[in-house]
């Protein structure tokens, strides 16, 4: 039984972009033509409009347009979706709404009609400002135009925007990764998300991986000048790979790592919501083929599947999220959120302090530095449910 649902959160996939990136495993597919946005929105309203019976009258705290290459939408269609979507649900006053921006499809004007249709925060892909790295990760923009489109956000009165960097990139060393970083501050963004490249299985980067990827050792040091720099310049770390000014985290993404709700609409999205009166929990995903999709939203085949989360794997799912955060979480938050007693996790609570990768207090626990750089090893404790007394104990 959980008392009040979590915050909710709209995410909405747009699935198309001008091309695919070698190293990018998202839903993303290289449109032929004009992708078919019109029919989009009429599937991502009719998409939204089968979700809607799961949460009721909650209001709606962010939304968060994320691809493949959402500014590849026009903004008539952007406002048209906000609209229908704001006739639907009860969106929270100040309600913080992004749309992911690929540099590469900037236009002139194109961001004054994305404010005036709703959008108040914009997150731009610029992965690097260096030319030979554009290159080689395969990108449709050169730095130069990245400079150009951030400008342009600007004077249409974005006042709120993050930068997406990589870092650990083929033929890049530690000062390319820290000019990169400086070039980025000197745009004014309120937040940068700094990603280190990885290999992500399916791509033609680990099917081929390029020369001259840095080592660990230098990834590490990468991500500790980087995150230095960052935090003289006002940038909080406040997630393994996030930053920011002081109070402009980005709120939507934070709802997930806090373990809230959201609806997932579009091609391959997922959600997940909590139900009051018993305190489950679903996990509902949509097909991930654009076609597939525009077949069939709306519809029973519209739903590409939905999951009960059961106690231990939302235990392993709150872990997975919130020791991201350097906050780390409270003990009655992960209660509230997972409808678990804080009993449930004592042991491996016990055994990530003993290693030194959490500290805590009676009522929070945080990841330390060490668990921070070992966070995937500090999830995986969680993977095992030691409640029932198992003896087993993760190496
Ligand atoms: C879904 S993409 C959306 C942004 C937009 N499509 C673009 O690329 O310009 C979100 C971000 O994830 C990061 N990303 C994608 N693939 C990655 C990988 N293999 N390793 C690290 N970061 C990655 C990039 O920084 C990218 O901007
Ligand atoms: S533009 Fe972004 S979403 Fe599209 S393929 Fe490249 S990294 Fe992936």
């Amino acid at each position: 039984m959980i008392a009040s649902p979590p915050p909710l959160s709209l995410y909405v996939h747009v699935p198309w972009c001008v091309r695919k990136c070698p190293y990018c495993d998202f839903n993303s597919h290289a449109a032929r033509g004009e992708p078919p946005f019109a029919a989009y929105v009429d599937a991502l309203l009719a998409d939204l409009d089968q979700d809607l019976p799961m949460v009721g009258g909650r209001t709606v705290q962010t939304v968060f347009f994320g691809g493949g290459t959402p500014s590849l939408m026009p903004p008539d269609l952007i406002d048209r979706f906000l609209q229908g979507a704001s006739a639907r649900l009860r969106f929270a006053p100040g309600c913080e709404v992004t749309l992911e921006a690929n540099p590469g499809t900037a236009e002139h004007g194109r961001f004054d009609a994305y404010l005036a249709a709703g959008i108040n925060r914009l997150s731009f892909g610029i992965q690097s400002f260096d030319d030979g790295c554009l290159q080689r990760l395969g990108r449709i923009h050169g730095s130069r135009e990245a400079e150009a489109a951030v400008r342009l956000a600007r004077e249409a009165g974005f006042d709120n925007f993050n930068l997406d960097l990589m870092y650990a990139l083929p033929g890049q060393d530690l000062a390319m990764a820290l000019h990169d970083v400086e070039r980025a501050i000197a745009l004014g963004p309120t937040h940068i998300s700094h990603y280190q490249l990885t290999l992500e299985p399916n791509t033609l980067f680990a099917a081929r991986p390029p020369a001259g990827i840095p080592d660990d050792d230098l990834g590490w040091d990468m991500q500790e000048r980087c995150q230095a720099r960052l935090a003289d310049a006002g940038y909080g770390q406040y997630e393994v790979s996030a930053y920011a000014l002081a109070g402009r985290q980005c709120a939507h993404n934070l709802n997930y790592w806090r373990y809230g709700d959201y609806l997932g609409i579009g091609a391959g999205a997922h959600g997940k919501v909590t139900f009051g009166h018993d305190g489950s929990v679903l996990r509902r995903w949509k097909p991930r083929h654009p076609a597939q999709y525009l077949a069939t939203a709306g519809t029973p085949d519209g739903i590409g599947g939905d999951e009960q989360i059961e106690p231990g794997q939302r235990a392993f799912e709150f872990m997975l999220n919130a020791l991201r955060l350097v906050e780390g979480f409270s003990l009655s938050s992960f209660e509230q959120r997972t409808g678990l007693e804080r009993a449930r996790i004592a042991p491996q609570l016990a055994l990530a302090c003993e290693r030194g990768w959490l500290e805590r207090t009676d009522e929070h626990v945080r990841p330390t530095p060490l668990g921070r750089r070992f966070t995937n090893d500090v999830i995986s404790l969680f993977l095992t449910d030691l409640s029932d007394g198992s003896p087993k104990v993760p190496a």
